[in-house]
């Protein structure tokens, strides 16, 4: 399996000519392809900056970046990169470009050149991966925000991209939209995408194959979900609450129970407790 994205040392600072504070400072990391890696930190270390670069919005200030083996620092590479690696953002409506959905959904791969014969098929396809096939002639207006969600990641989708970063894309979401993008984005995934989820929600990272913790725009550490949400000095230097289940975990043990095993997910909490 090849990389999907190598970062060796990158800096970045958002105002070069002041004081630079790094938004990104010796920042490196490798996501395998068809990997499932999820990004947490707190507010304002450096997530977004990094999900930009991956998606050749940002360009490289300093260090080394290749996406879908392409040199992120040659300016040639940038378009290509955006069509390998999609990001869908935080507010779906900031995504359409249309109204109707066929035709936002035909926006994407026009605008990569894909040849006109081949864009409906395209659309059709995207639809039915989010499961909305159907959904060509109706207006983005009426849908709900998981929906509109939805379309927005079927845009991406459409320019057939093989990375898919997601940046907070639940956080305006009801429970059951936040369900049904969840959903879809597993499915991604298990289809062989490559997905970058950030988020600032600790329990939708723990179906991640790793976990990469953001502290002050450097990488504090990556690992699985288990290493990571176990590990409560790591836990305690990011600011982040651990699962419920690791929290229950940790709580009967300070009270003197200790259960057989530390569970990520509600089935094995009950798991652990029937034991
Ligand atoms: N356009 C910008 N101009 C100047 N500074 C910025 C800009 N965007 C981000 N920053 C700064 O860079 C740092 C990292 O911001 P970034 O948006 O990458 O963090 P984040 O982890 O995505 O935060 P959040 O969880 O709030 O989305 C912050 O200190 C932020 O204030
Ligand atoms: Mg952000």
């Amino acid at each position: 399996m090849k990389e999907a994205v190598q970062a060796k040392h990158l800096v970045h600072t958002y105002s070069p000519a002041g004081n630079g504070r790094r938004s990104l400072d010796d920042f490196s990391l490798t996501v395998m392809g068809g990997e499932f890696l999820a990004i947490l930190g707190h507010n304002g270390c450096g997530k977004t900056t990094l999900a930009r670069h991956l998606n050749a919005l940002l360009a490289v200030q300093q260090g080394e970046l290749t996406v879908a083996c392409l040199d992120a620092r040659n300016s040639a590479n940038v378009w290509k990169i955006r069509q390998r690696a999609g990001m869908v953002f935080q507010n779906p409506d900031n995504q359409f470009v249309s109204s109707v959905i066929g035709e936002d959904l035909a926006f994407g791969p026009r605008n990569f050149g894909v040849p006109e014969q081949e864009i409906p098929r395209r659309i059709q396809q995207a639809l039915e991966t989010v499961g909305m096939s159907g959904y060509e002639k109706r207006s983005t207006h009426l849908l709900s925000g998981g929906q509109k969600q939805r379309i927005a990641i079927a845009g991406v989708l459409a320019a057939e991209p093989d990375i898919l970063i997601f940046d907070e894309v639940t956080s305006m979401l009801d429970p059951e939209g936040r369900r049904d993008v969840l959903g879809t984005i597993g499915r991604l995934h298990a289809r062989g995408r490559t997905v970058i989820l950030i988020s600032h929600d600790i329990e939708e990272a723990v179906g991640a194959d790793r976990v990469a913790l953001i502290h002050d725009g450097r990488l504090l550490a990556v690992g699985t979900p288990r290493e990571m949400f176990t590990d409560a000095d790591l836990m305690r230097r990011t600011g982040l609450t651990p699962p419920l289940p690791v929290r229950v975990y940790n709580d009967l043990r300070e009270r003197g129970i200790t259960l057989p095993f530390c569970p990520l997910t509600m089935e094995e909490l009950e798991e652990a407790l029937c034991r």
